[in-house]
């Protein structure tokens, strides 16, 4: 195993997306491993491939807190199949560091995919965790939690980060 570095904003990988998986062999098997390496070191509570730079639609998620712990979720070609009700609450991203914002979002979904054998999993979601698999997901179709702001944050996020990070340089 091994930690994968996590691609950050506006790196081009994150714009891309992700292919389906069809084969399950030892690169899949290795990427997952560094994967759930990566999100527990960072720490994060979810990430995607495309993070780590391998567009593979593969996400892995634990919403475990040091109190509340939960199982480890590997989701190969995950997808949401239906959803309930709309909230609002304050999300980030490892790959947009230090910057959060409330983003709207369905309340409940109902996830399809496959685990790391290829075996089919269902996933019934609500709360953080419902969040963080949207909010996983999307990274598999390119988009980031900032793409769904309102046009007008959207463009103040874009100047006030960019010009931070050239800060930093
Ligand atoms: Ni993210």
């Amino acid at each position: 195993m091994a930690i994968r570095e996590i691609h950050k904003y506006p790196d081009p990988v994150l714009k891309e997306k992700a292919r389906e998986v069809t084969d399950f062999n030892g690169s899949l098997q290795k990427l997952i491993d560094d994967m759930i390496e990566t999100m527990y070191a960072a720490p994060g509570i979810g990430l995607a491939a495309n993070q780590v730079g391998e567009l593979l639609r593969v996400i892995v998620v634990d919403i475990s807190t040091k109190e509340n712990k939960h199982p480890l979720i590997v989701l190969v070609n995950p997808e949401i199949v239906q959803t309930e009700g709309r909230i609002d609450s304050e999300e980030g991203c490892l790959s947009v560091p230090g910057y959060v914002s409330t983003i709207k979002r369905a309340e409940r979904v109902f996830v399809k995919g496959l685990d790391r054998e290829g075996n089919p999993v269902e996933i019934e979601a609500e709360g953080l965790l419902s969040r963080a698999l949207q909010h996983e997901i999307d990274h598999l179709n390119g988009i980031l939690f900032v793409d769904r702001l309102s046009p007008i944050k959207r463009e103040f996020f874009k100047k006030r980060y960019l010009k931070k990070m050239k800060a930093q340089k």
